[in-house]
């Protein structure tokens, strides 16, 4: 049989710090944050996204996003980049040591609006000063482009769409462009169409994605990228997450069931499972709940029958 076509190699972007923090309804202690991504640290993950400097009003679950920065065990190799809605935000992330940010589009225009309370193009013009200061500071900036599959408010989104805002992003500087399906509705087919449009415009190594499992589909679909050749991927340890401007989202794609899958067809990460299981037992024990994730729920009972 033909061996499926795979990168060696894949760049796990954890965003269960911010995606999935950003979503609880239960404040999480500063304490709590750090000891996670001191520990996802340790797992092995080579980014972990940190906070954001967004308006406190919109999210205050992240409010304290300097201090997290601040007490955070950093390792040389490993990046932790904040979500930076504007000039103020960027402002912020400098004083608080952020040394990588993400500017987040949308290929909705409603979703925009709900979002950051702006049109697609004029947060794009905020995102081109953004860029603009970052490489004058010398601070790397990714993109990310949401509702790559589907909007809670517009329904479909043409894969030309996601394509436009993609190579606006790549214009401005940054280095990697995060496609999103923020309410995860999408299914196969349908990223393979979306990915092939952004890779006519964008060079495929700068490509990442980022699944949300609301209808079980973000394993299928991250395959299928996979294949694609796109070699960057986000998910959140525990299937934490959800966007509080899209009602319905559930979590990211949980970062062990990625792992697992990943493991199992012999790709590197460099991550380390046990270490992992250790972050998510810790964050879903915070929270009061098991990890969203099937992998996790699995080999953690394994473990205690052992
Ligand atoms: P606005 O109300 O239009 O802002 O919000 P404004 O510029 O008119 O300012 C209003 C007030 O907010 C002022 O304060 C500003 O100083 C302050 P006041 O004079 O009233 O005291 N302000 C700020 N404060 C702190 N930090 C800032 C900041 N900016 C303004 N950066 C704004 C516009 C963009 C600020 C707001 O809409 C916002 O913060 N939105 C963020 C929403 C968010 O974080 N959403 C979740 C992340 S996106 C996501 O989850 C999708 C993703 O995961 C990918 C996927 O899943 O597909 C990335
Ligand atoms: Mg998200």
């Amino acid at each position: 049989m033909a061996k499926m076509k795979l990168p060696r190699r894949v760049e796990l972007v954890e965003v269960g710090p911010r995606d999935g923090l950003q979503n609880e309804s239960r404040s999480v202690p500063t304490a709590v944050k750090i000891e996670l991504i001191d520990r996802l640290t340790a797992a092995g993950l080579p980014v972990i996204e940190a906070g954001s400097f967004v308006s406190p009003k919109w999210i205050p679950q992240l409010q304290d996003t300097a201090d997290v920065l601040a007490g955070i065990r950093r390792k040389d190799t490993v990046r932790y980049p904040v979500l930076v809605p504007n000039m103020k935000g960027f402002q912020r992330a400098l004083a608080a040591g952020a040394r990588e940010i993400a500017v987040f589009a949308a290929a909705s225009e409603t979703f925009t609006h709900k979002n950051i309370n702006c049109g697609i193009d004029e947060s794009l013009e905020r995102f081109e000063d953004v860029c603009r200061a970052a490489n004058q500071n010398r601070i790397a900036v990714r993109g990310y482009v949401s509702c790559v599959l589907g909007c809670p408010y517009e329904g479909e989104i043409a894969p030309a769409a996601v394509a436009r805002v993609a190579e606006r992003l790549r214009d401005m500087g940054c280095y990697q462009i995060s496609l999103g399906d923020t309410i995860g509705v999408g299914t196969p087919i349908k990223t393979q169409e979306m990915i092939e449009a952004a890779a006519a415009r964008v060079a495929v190594e700068t490509l990442a994605v980022h699944f949300h499992d609301t209808y079980g589909q973000a394993l299928a679909n991250l395959l299928t990228a996979l294949q694609l050749d796109v070699a960057a991927v986000d998910c959140a340890v525990s299937g934490l997450g959800g966007c509080p401007y899209a009602t319905g989202a559930s979590g990211n794609v949980a970062t062990e069931d990625v792992l697992y899958m990943l493991n199992g067809l012999g790709v590197e990460t460099g991550v380390d499972m046990g270490a992992l299981l250790e972050a998510s037992r810790f964050i879903s024990d915070v929270l009061g709940r098991e990890p969203v994730s099937r992998a996790a729920r699995a080999l953690l009972r394994h473990e205690q029958r052992a």
